[in-house]
């Protein structure tokens, strides 16, 4: 049972639904109107402009009719409807300040225990099965990667795993990257060195934000892949040591890579928040770390100890979740979140794996149309 309150000057407008309680200002229940003045029947793009609605807009009565609330706003003098269940789910009346490195959306942090249970998808199921489709995308989603298993054995399988949410994103490495091995007697000793977990071209602005990576071949023993939440490992670095968790995110690091060609430059954080601090990405990679250069002389040797801080907890084995690929499986990342990396071989043999980058935006939003279906026109 829903009940309306109005504040004296009209200014804002209380529901009560059980323990929920949501205010609303005027202005904003008048912008986020759903008649067919404010938004286009079919496709529900706003019609109007801020600048439509009068700054002194209040509201002169609310009442509850059909299941709806009807509200009366002034100057206009015009009456519109709301669904309470709309409302309710867009309330907006929170505390003022969250703890920064809170995550958005639908994000969850995770480490090893996540293990047990690896975000796994059926190639067959989520190519044919909306609602399968939509659980993988969702695994993803919250966890920020997730394998994709029995796949199809064949050069360019991984575009089959794009087509799934999106599209590819080309850079200078072409549509794709082949990585292939003969691990032997001669080079098992540098091969079989494993990498430092990381996210992948942190020196692109914007970066690409998903990266999936697709087994073709692989009868080494060892050389495993191993993801670690970067979410999860900044929050970490934050109970710790707050002022350190601050230093990376107040901070931009550099990060460069030089090719024939190219010379791809970035001036990014390790750890990014929204305004609201939100976490938004983590960006680590030793290979392409440049000299940091906006960190004041004072503040360098704490930058460093928060830097090997954070590299020590990402190196930490309670934090990682590895898995070995067999042929036709493959694994996508958040590359946004997620550091991966590969493990050292222990054998002989070869391993060829095919990688390419795509976008987050593509799983989120077929994932939301997956939800949610509606008829979409642009913006
Ligand atoms: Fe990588």
């Amino acid at each position: 049972m829903f009940q309306v309150q109005l504040s004296t000057d009209g200014d804002v407008v209380t529901l009560t639904h059980g323990n929920d309680i949501a205010r609303f200002h005027a202005i904003w229940l008048r912008d986020n109107a759903w008649d067919e003045d404010t938004r286009a029947p079919g496709n529900g793009q706003r019609l109007i402009a801020l600048r439509d609605i009068d700054a002194g807009v209040h509201v002169t009565a609310a009442r509850m009719e059909g299941g709806q609330l009807h509200l009366t706003f002034a100057p206009e003098g015009r009456s519109i409807a709301y669904d309470l269940a709309w409302l309710m789910e867009h309330s907006y009346d929170r505390a003022q300040n969250r703890a920064p490195g809170w995550l958005a959306d639908s994000a969850e942090a995770w480490d090893a225990r996540l293990m047990d249970n690896v975000p796994t998808g059926d190639f067959a199921a989520v190519l044919g099965d909306p609602s399968a489709r939509a659980a993988w995308l969702a695994q993803i989603a919250r966890y920020g990667f997730a394998k994709l298993q029995d796949g199809p054995v064949e050069d360019g399988a991984l575009f089959k795993v794009v087509d799934l949410f999106g599209h590819v994103r080309e850079t200078n490495y072409g549509s794709k990257f082949e990585v292939r091995t003969e691990i032997n007697p001669t080079n098992l000793a540098y091969t079989g060195l494993g990498l430092q977990a990381h996210t992948d071209n942190p020196y692109r602005d914007p970066m690409p934000t998903v990266q999936v990576l697709y087994c073709l071949e692989s009868t080494a023993e060892g050389g495993e892949n191993m993801v670690v939440d970067g979410f999860a490992a900044a929050r970490r670095l934050r109970e710790e040591n707050p002022e350190w968790f601050d230093v990376l995110s107040q901070h931009c690091a550099r990060f460069e890579y030089a090719g024939t060609g190219v010379r791809l430059q970035s001036r990014r954080p390790m750890i990014e928040l929204d305004p609201d601090g939100a976490l938004r990405a983590v960006r680590f990679n030793n290979r392409s770390a440049a000299a940091i250069t906006d960190v004041p002389f004072d503040v360098m040797p704490a930058y460093y100890a928060a830097y090997r801080r954070l590299g020590e907890i990402i190196d930490d084995p309670s934090m990682e979740v590895s898995f070995r690929l067999e042929p036709g499986e493959s694994f996508l990342v958040d590359n946004t979140r997620v550091l991966h990396a590969r493990k050292g071989y222990s054998g002989t043999g070869t391993r060829w794996f095919q990688g390419c980058y795509a976008d987050m935006d593509g799983v989120r939003s077929t994932l939301a149309a997956l939800q949610k279906p509606r008829k979409e026109a642009a913006e």
